[in-house]
């Protein structure tokens, strides 16, 4: 996919539109688990909170992947893209026993991260096989709202809490068949995730009768050339070697699983937006977009950068620009960052725009969420269509002012877990 195609598919499915390259999900699949040939047994369960477009499901799963999910929704998106209940693991976080219970129902992996709760469902369900989190107290991520496996983070139970947890499971006569660990987003040294490996390593010691260890995610994903990321290779190396080792140890061939999000998806998005409007101001030229926070929040939310390229006329002069958003508060994506020049109705390509990015978008300042487009075997594929009006008030109760009266409420249905 080049310039060209995007620059089509922002003609034809108009702007702003989230663009997914299947082929780039396709080689960073195939790059982990080529990292990993050495292991018997291995499990990618791709992180759906990332993007989860049934779609880009479907890719995922032809490709053999299983999903890791941390709502009810997002296992009934999975099963809806064709995933079989036993390629699910669901690893909420601070979701009621209910919830959980009704996921286990349909068959998915249950992974636990709270004695409270492991307590319940354990008395009650003895029967099914659980997971759990553990807390290793390592501190890991690349900022701290996406740093989870420390002491202070409200994520997994801690590796100390062990003598509680072993009593839960031997009154209960539960069993855990796997254990799990996820400490945090963007993690650059895989020192740090060999280290947290060993904890991992000690901890499953405690449990005669797991299948898997699944060691979660945080995988640094380049975002601008020259970037350092994750070296997938030579973790893959450290890692499968280990594994193995413990698994003679352990005395039976465990599954090695990881649930990553960006690693798989980050890299094969772009997200198109128009040039609105080149504001020249004493001291800044800005280019302000036909989008803001509203559909890309992440450089708002964390800092988070994303290179930024003029596609309308890639091989213009670099000039300086802050590039920013039509919403009715500060959205800068970027300050005073060199892009070839801009004239208004310019299409700006925002990279590494497939994880984190439609799905926490929002219709703040009432604007639609705009359309995706998958790029699958050279050809662009609709795959959301951009919202309408009749969208934005579907949900919406008008109450008539004058004579209090309410029309009749639509029943829910299919949901019998209130959010
Ligand atoms: C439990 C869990 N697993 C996996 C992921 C995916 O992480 P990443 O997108 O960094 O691969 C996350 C991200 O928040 C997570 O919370």
């Amino acid at each position: 996919m080049n310039n060209q195609d995007l620059l089509q598919i922002a003609k034809e499915y108009g702007a702003p539109v989230y663009v997914y390259d299947a082929e780039k999900i396709v080689s960073q699949y195939q790059r982990l688990t080529g990292a990993f040939g050495k292991v018997k047994h291995l499990k990618i369960n791709y992180a759906v909170k990332a993007l989860s477009n049934i779609s880009v499901l479907k890719v995922l799963n032809n490709l053999g992947s299983g999903l890791d999910t941390v709502s009810l929704q997002e296992v009934q998106l999975g099963l809806r893209a064709g995933f079989r209940p036993g390629d699910i693991i669901f690893t909420p976080n601070g979701v009621s026993l209910e919830e959980i219970e009704e996921v286990a129902a349909l068959g998915v992996q249950i992974n636990i991260d709270n004695l409270s709760i492991l307590e319940q469902f354990g008395t009650k369900h003895s029967d099914i096989p659980v997971c759990i989190r553990i807390n290793p107290h390592v501190m890991a991520g690349g900022n701290t709202n996406i740093s989870v496996g420390h002491i202070d983070s409200k994520f997994g139970i801690s590796i100390h809490q062990m003598p509680h947890l072993l009593r839960i499971v031997e009154n209960t006569r539960m069993r855990i068949n796997g254990i799990h660990m996820h400490t945090g987003s963007d993690i650059l040294d895989i020192e740090v995730f060999l280290y947290a490996s060993e904890i991992l390593f000690e901890t499953a010691k405690h449990f005669k009768d797991l299948d898997f260890i699944d060691f979660g995610s945080g995988f640094k994903v380049p975002y601008k050339e020259g970037d350092i990321e994750t070296n997938i290779e030579e973790f893959g190396k450290k890692l499968s070697r280990r594994f193995n080792e413990f698994c003679k140890e352990y005395g039976k061939d465990l599954t090695l699983a990881f649930e990553p999000g960006k690693f798989l998806v980050s890299e094969a998005g772009f997200f198109l937006a128009r040039v609105n409007v080149v504001k020249q101001t004493t001291s800044t030229v800005f280019a302000g977009v036909d989008t803001g926070f509203n559909h890309l929040i992440r450089p708002m939310l964390y800092g988070a950068h994303h290179d930024i390229v003029n596609i309308s006329n890639p091989d213009g002069r670099d000039r300086f620009y802050s590039v920013v958003g039509y919403i009715c508060e500060t959205d800068t994506f970027t300050n005073n960052r060199r892009i070839a020049q801009i004239t208004e109705g310019d299409i700006l390509c925002f990279k590494n725009a497939g994880a984190y990015c439609f799905t926490m978008a929002s219709n703040y300042n009432s604007r639609f969420r705009p359309a995706e487009v998958l790029w699958y075997n050279g050809q662009a594929h609709l795959i959301r269509k951009r919202e309408t009006f009749e969208d934005l008030v579907r949900n919406q109760v008008e109450v008539d002012l004058d004579t209090g009266k309410q029309p009749k409420q639509p029943k829910e249905e299919n949901i019998t877990v209130k959010q």
